[in-house]
């Protein structure tokens, strides 16, 4: 019994304390209070924080674009080339992260295997933001580059993938890793279309054996620059081997390029074809074909360049009489 007397007494002390109201009982369960209050913070805040923050941020990402505005390939060798940058931020979203520096790997869109890997510095997500790029690349995959250097030059647009993990921050937030995989259309040089040879002279006196020189068009309507080092384009008449073009030090441009050029040329051939069949050439012009033979720098043939130049099929129809008669020939 005595235990009951215990339990009523307990009360009965505890009296003096219930006096001073809720304050007393705060007094005695304030961490009580305070767990649960960090408890409940935790809830809200963690998920807010590690859940719908890296979701929104994703979304963001997701939802943002990028636009390449000029891209330079320069100081090209076998395995490897100088590129010069720029590209452009598209980025509605209200939040504007810092995204860290990241390896980006580069592929045609529906290619597993990356055309090279291209390191982007930060930048901060601002709409019109522009990434500058300039960094030498290595071509880790050389079949991977010649499909790229074969869409640049013979196609009109063609999907390029980007493809990374960078980090992200927001304001004070933590640091998170999101995916950031973004396809860009790109222009291509659509097979050189537009090319024309726009002035062209027989050279009574041949240096190096060359025999013709003129002027070529290359329109470029891409934001590409590409250094393609001195070029050789086979030329003839259906199907009969003519000769060589030759282009020295060739940069195309974005827009249209003139560029000078050099050629041998198989006069015999040619004034034998114009004489002896009156039929097809009659009016002095010859329809030339002319494909891509080798694009050469600094010694080293270039294999993807070499490759896209001669899946090109460009005819010249020129008044060969004409030039034949301003030569005094
Ligand atoms: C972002 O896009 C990828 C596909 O590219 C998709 O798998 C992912 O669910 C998207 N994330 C959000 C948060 O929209
Ligand atoms: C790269 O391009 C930018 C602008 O497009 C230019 O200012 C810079 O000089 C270029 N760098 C090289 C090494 O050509
Ligand atoms: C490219 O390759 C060269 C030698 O093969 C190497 O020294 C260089 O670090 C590589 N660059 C990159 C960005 O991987
Ligand atoms: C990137 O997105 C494209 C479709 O937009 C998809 O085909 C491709 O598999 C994605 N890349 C990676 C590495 O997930
Ligand atoms: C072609 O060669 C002639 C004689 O060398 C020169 O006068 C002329 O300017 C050259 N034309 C072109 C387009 O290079
Ligand atoms: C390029 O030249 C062609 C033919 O001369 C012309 O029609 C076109 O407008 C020119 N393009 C540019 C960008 O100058
Ligand atoms: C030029 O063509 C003629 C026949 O058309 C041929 O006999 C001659 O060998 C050719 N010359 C060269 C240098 O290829
Ligand atoms: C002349 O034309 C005929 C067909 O019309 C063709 O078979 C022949 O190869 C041509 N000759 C030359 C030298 O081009
Ligand atoms: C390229 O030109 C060389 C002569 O300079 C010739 O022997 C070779 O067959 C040509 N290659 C192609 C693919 O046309
Ligand atoms: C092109 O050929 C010329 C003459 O052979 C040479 O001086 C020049 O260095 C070559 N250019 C390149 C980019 O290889
Ligand atoms: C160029 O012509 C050749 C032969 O006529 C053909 O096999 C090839 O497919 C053509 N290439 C393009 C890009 O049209
Ligand atoms: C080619 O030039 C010759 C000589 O100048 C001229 O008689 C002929 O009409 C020209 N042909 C064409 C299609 O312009």
């Amino acid at each position: 019994m005595s235990e009951k007397v215990e339990v009523m007494d307990t009360p009965k002390e505890t009296t003096p304390a219930k006096s001073g109201g809720v304050a007393g009982h705060f007094k005695k369960w304030w961490w009580v209070y305070l767990a649960v209050l960090i408890v409940v913070v935790l809830v809200v805040v963690l998920p807010v924080v590690y859940v719908a923050y890296p979701k929104i941020a994703q979304k963001d990402i997701n939802k943002s674009s990028l636009e390449v505005t000029s891209m330079v390939i320069s100081k090209p060798t076998a395995d490897s080339f100088y590129l010069n940058q720029t590209q452009t931020i598209i980025n509605h979203a209200s939040y504007h992260p810092k995204l860290y520096a990241f390896e980006a790997a580069v592929s045609m869109l529906g290619l597993t295997s990356t055309v090279a890997k291209v390191l982007v510095p930060t930048s901060h997500a601002n709409n019109g933001a522009e990434i500058h790029i300039e960094q030498t690349v290595n071509i880790t995959d050389a079949t991977q580059f010649d499909y790229f250097a074969a869409y640049l030059l013979g196609t009109e647009e063609f999907p390029l993938n980007i493809y990374g993990k960078p980090h992200l921050k927001e304001g004070s937030l933590p640091k998170i890793s999101v995916t950031y995989n973004k396809t860009v259309v790109m222009k291509g040089l659509n097979q050189l279309e537009g090319f024309e040879v726009t002035g062209f002279n027989i050279l009574t006196t041949e240096e190096d054996g060359k025999n013709m020189n003129g002027t070529l068009l290359i329109p470029n309507p891409s934001v590409v620059t590409l250094s393609m080092g001195n070029v050789t384009l086979n030329l003839g008449v259906e199907g009969t081997a003519l000769g060589y073009i030759y282009v020295e030090d060739l940069v195309l441009a974005p827009g249209n390029n003139s560029v000078p050029m050099t050629a041998t040329v198989n006069e015999t051939s040619i004034i034998e074809m114009l004489s002896s069949n009156s039929s097809s050439l009659s009016d002095g012009v010859v329809p030339f074909t002319i494909t891509g033979n080798s694009s050469v720098y600094d010694g080293v043939v270039l294999p993807y360049f070499t490759a896209a130049l001669q899946a090109l099929n460009l005819t010249a129809s020129l008044n060969v009489t004409e030039a034949l008669v301003e030569a005094g020939l």
